[in-house]
């Protein structure tokens, strides 16, 4: 029996993302068969209203298993019986009883020699997961018994810096357990995130090559083309730093840069992620105004609940180094924005030139397209949208004399597998259900995470720094990071994906 209980079931997040994931789950015949969804909220109201609301959201979320009305209103009514509402405040501690009883009704009312899972899904406001885990605790929710297992799964932002995150982590712990607590990053239930994975430790032939001697850089990018709108007020206090970078960016750097864990399973992975984190060189003042690029699109400051003069970043780049064997040197570019050009989230591995070249000397005649100078390989991940890999190499022109292009191979997900990607949330619930915490983030991680940005954030807030430079959104980000990325010889590998 398993009983997942969502906090802030009235929530944005809950009806565009938790709900459809769970649907499209359904569809597919992954969800556990013995299953409950408890919505909790103050706004009252009957399970009956709760899930005539989450049809119509749903209708209009889901991807591929809404496209049919008639289909879609025949697998609603399958789903909706397990859908159940309890109205109730996450500070009020009254309110957790009806939730307690509702919990033990479903439950005695299943086989009693069956195990229980109850997983309790905090899509609440940041500044209440502490108040819910404090409660969970006191009305002895958060308790497992041999027959039972409960688990909390915890939204980002996870903290606003490092001792806010401490402090959330010791809150949490005094009623669960480690084990119990699954932080989660939406990114890690990518299927392309988790695509590093496989092509570095399923395949020969990169691996030999990951490393120092043969690569010259690595850029990963993760740019909007959206704008911050009614997020506003949140982005305010955020800014791209802890919007993107201390998890998102951060999250795919690890599976770039860790070594190979001995097996797939939470413990060896997130070991790995953790010594690669600790490997990050944390910055010094100086060192974060040389290694880091802030802008903000004009009009932000027009956003409402934005101050007039706020230097909240919409644009970061920063160049980090990780202090091991397998990198020291490589420099690391990390970069995102919003009110880019394109949306794409996209890491760019780029490799040394060759050590010399013979194909000097015969370059009159050439066209600007051919080029006698060789470029390094470069291996690009396309982690979303037109989800593929490209590898550049050079090649020789037929009927061009010893003339040199860079060519590419492509690999689409789109034309090798047939099917939609799923969203990462059908994923994370999976596991979360399940138990199987691999893709979510462990408190040492989170807290790691932290300590690299926490320096360049406050630099970045300390007024030292020149304040962020203006750019026009949808036009190519900041001049000023192209400018920037070139003092260190190299230049953005930029590329609006094909969908
Ligand atoms: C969220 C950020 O975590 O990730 C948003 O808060 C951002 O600002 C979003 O837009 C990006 O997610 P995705 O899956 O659309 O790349």
């Amino acid at each position: 029996m398993y009983n997942l209980v969502i906090f802030g079931a009235s929530g944005d997040l809950t009806s565009r993302k938790l709900i459809p994931a769970l649907f499209n789950l359904f569809v597919k015949k992954r969800l556990p068969q013995r299953m409950n969804i408890i919505g909790f909220a103050r706004t009252a109201m009957t399970s009956g209203t709760w899930q005539n609301q989450l049809a119509e959201t749903t209708r209009k979320y889901t991807g591929n298993a809404g496209q049919n009305e008639a289909h879609f209103d025949t697998l609603w009514r399958e789903f909706a019986p397990m859908i159940h509402y309890c109205t109730g405040d996450i500070t009020d501690a009254a309110s957790f009883q009806p939730l307690r009883r509702l919990l033990e009704e479903l439950e005695n009312g299943a086989d009693a020699s069956l195990s229980a899972v109850r997983l309790f899904y905090l899509a609440v406001a940041p500044e209440f997961y502490g108040t819910a885990a404090e409660q969970l605790g006191a009305a002895g929710l958060a308790e497992e018994t041999p027959n039972r297992a409960v688990r909390i799964v915890i939204e980002k932002p996870f903290g606003t810096d490092l001792t806010t995150a401490r402090k959330l982590n010791e809150t949490v712990h005094r009623h669960f357990g480690e084990s119990q607590i699954y932080r989660i990053d939406h990114y890690l239930g990518k299927e392309t995130v988790n695509n590093i994975l496989v092509l570095r430790f399923a395949n020969t032939i990169f691996e030999p090559i990951w490393n120092r001697n043969y690569i010259d850089n690595i850029q990963i990018t993760a740019n909007e083309n959206t704008l911050v709108g009614r997020r506003a007020p949140y982005y305010e206090t955020a800014g791209i730093l802890r919007d993107m970078f201390q998890n998102h960016l951060l999250q795919i750097l690890t599976f770039v840069t860790m070594e190979a864990p001995s097996r797939f399973d939470a413990k060896s992975i997130r070991d790995e992620k953790v010594k690669v984190l600790q490997s990050i060189r944390l910055m010094q003042e100086t060192e974060v105004m040389q290694n880091s690029f802030r802008g903000q699109y004009n009009g932000y400051r027009q956003e409402p609940g934005v101050k007039p003069d706020s230097i909240t970043a919409t644009f970061g780049a920063v160049r980090l180094f990780i202090d091991n064997w397998r990198w020291k040197h490589v420099p690391v570019y990390l970069r995102s924005g919003k009110g880019m050009p394109c949306r794409t989230t996209q890491v760019v591995i780029n490799f040394h030139c060759p050590p010399h070249s013979m194909f000097q000397g015969n370059t009159e005649q050439m066209p600007a397209a051919h080029t006698p100078l060789l470029q390094g390989n470069r291996l690009l991940l396309q982690l979303q949208p037109a989800e593929g890999i490209q590898i550049s190499f050079m090649s020789k022109v037929p009927d061009a004399d010893m003339h040199l292009r860079s060519s590419e191979l492509l690999f689409n997900f789109k034309d090798q597998f047939r099917g939609e990607m799923p969203d990462s949330y059908e994923r994370l619930l999976l596991d979360a259900l399940h138990g199987d915490a691999s893709l979510y983030a462990r408190n040492d991680e989170v807290e790691a995470a932290w300590q690299i940005i926490d320096p360049i954030q406050s630099v970045w807030d300390n007024g030292r720094m020149p304040p962020p430079e203006l750019y026009n959104a949808d036009q190519g980000g900041p001049d000023g990071a192209y400018d920037w990325i070139k003092k260190f010889g190299q230049s953005w590998f930029d590329l609006c994906p094909v969908v």
